[in-house]
């Protein structure tokens, strides 16, 4: 298993190029299902969860070809679809293989997808996709820890959602497509990945209004087609290198980057005092707090501030002088970071979904556990102005969604390696 080793206290200087979205690359290559022509997905992030949809695709007998190596693009053809299952052991390393219920059953009238259980943020159920799909007719039993669904063809409907979700929203989005007549989907998320996911079905041939509003409206056709879509910029990852600009005193350039999807991450950090500035081409500016001062957050749906970037925040407020008030609202346990950043000096409490940081205090290096995906982003920052050497454990998070960032971080400046199990 791979770990990093971080020699902190270094400032970051140079330039960051943001990766493609994961969260928005992973939709796209689910709805490749929903045609037989051909799909091209450009912009697409080197990350784990990709590769596993990609081998998810492939087990469900896809053409999956990527013409460059690490693979930008993707060129998906679900002409032959003869085996329309999500295995367990694809779907217990990445929840996201969910995302394939809606498009095979409302193709092929028939999926089977393993339950994807729980996570250690939370329970994460996948109920509200259930109760989509059933209003849109199709049967569901679950049974030996799969759902099925079956139905002739998905007949149009109104669901209002009576939870905001993500991917539930783009499930059931890239079901009604292909259902007959219209579908009301209410109380959507409004996650610039929606909109993104109904660009590239408008280019295959779909008929939807209003996404990326609460109120998506699809009118159902027969058939889509082949399409090719960049998708969007990582706006996770831009958030996570402003803060590594900004803890270690430094200064970056983003580029490739949304900066209007970062409106709630942005204002929050200059909040903190953090300096930054949009440079026009998709490009931000960071620059270190003169003064970096305590500020509080509660997560919440976009465009509230990202549970995702929770963990970096948190790392921040250990810097910060005075006292950050951070709530989680999204997930029930989301701060397994929070007691890896106390072993290396923090100054958290804890009180249900209540993260309470008084800083500043200088953290030392040690070894830590990394426990999901941004959690791990959240130590390795704070491992970047820790004194010696930070030792991150299970790097196999981190690396399910974001690109070669020790990569990217050394570029910059910091001492960061991977240290692969056998070296
Ligand atoms: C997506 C993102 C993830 C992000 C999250 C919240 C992807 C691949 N993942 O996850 O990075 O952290 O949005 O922004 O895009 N819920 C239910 N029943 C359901 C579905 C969800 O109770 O059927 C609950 C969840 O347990 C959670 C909340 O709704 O408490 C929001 O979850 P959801 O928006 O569905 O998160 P994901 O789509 O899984």
């Amino acid at each position: 298993m791979d770990r990093f080793k971080i020699e902190g206290g270094r400032r970051l200087e140079g330039t960051v190029q943001i990766s493609g979205a994961k969260n928005a690359a992973l939709p796209a290559m689910a709805a490749a299902l929903l045609t037989s022509g051909t799909v091209r997905l450009q912009n697409i992030p080197h990350v784990r969860d990709i590769i596993t949809m990609a081998k998810l695709l492939a087990h469900m007998r896809c053409r999956v070809e990527s013409p460059d190596i690490p693979p930008s693009e993707f060129i998906i053809q679900a002409e032959d679809v003869s085996h329309a299952e999500a295995p367990y052991e694809l779907v217990k390393t990445m929840r996201a293989s969910v995302l394939t219920l809606g498009p095979l059953v409302a193709r092929f009238g028939y999926a089977r997808v393993s339950l994807p259980g729980g996570c250690s943020i939370g329970a994460r159920p996948i109920d509200l996709h259930i109760q989509a799909l059933e209003k849109l007719g199709a049967t569901i039993s679950v049974e030996h820890g799969y759902v099925e669904a079956r139905a002739e063809r998905l007949r149009g409907t109104t669901f209002r959602f009576p939870k905001i979700t993500v991917t539930g929203t783009e499930n059931i989005l890239t079901a009604a497509v292909l259902a007959e007549g219209e579908t009301v989907l209410e109380n959507c998320a409004l996650e610039p990945e929606i909109a993104d996911l109904a660009e590239l079905l408008v280019k295959m041939g779909a008929e939807i209004e209003g996404a990326g509003t609460p109120t998506i409206r699809v009118q159902g056709v027969e058939k889509l087609h082949g399409a090719t879509h960049a998708v969007i910029p990582d706006r996770i990852e831009a958030g996570t290198f402003l803060v590594a600009g900004a803890i270690t005193g430094g200064e970056l350039l983003l580029t490739d980057c949304e900066p209007g999807h970062l409106t709630a991450i942005i204002g929050k950090l200059k909040e903190c005092g953090v300096e930054i500035e949009c440079e026009g081409n998709g490009s931000l500016r960071v620059r270190a707090a003169k003064k970096l001062v305590a500020a509080d957050v509660n997560t919440e749906e976009y465009p509230g501030f990202a549970t995702d970037m929770q963990a970096q925040f948190m790392a921040l407020a250990t810097q910060a002088h005075g006292v950050s008030h951070i709530r989680e609202t999204i997930f029930e346990n989301r701060f397994l970071h929070a007691s890896e950043m106390m072993r290396m000096g923090a100054n958290i409490t804890i009180d249900g979904n209540l993260a309470v940081v008084t800083g500043p205090t200088p953290l030392s290096g040690a070894p830590v556990t990394a426990s999901d995906l941004r959690a791990s982003a959240g130590l390795v920052l704070a491992g970047l102005v820790a004194d010696n050497t930070t030792w991150i454990d299970r790097v196999y998070h981190i690396d399910r969604g974001y690109e070669q960032i020790e990569v990217k971080l050394r570029d910059v400046g910091a001492r960061i390696e991977r240290v692969t199990a056998s070296s």
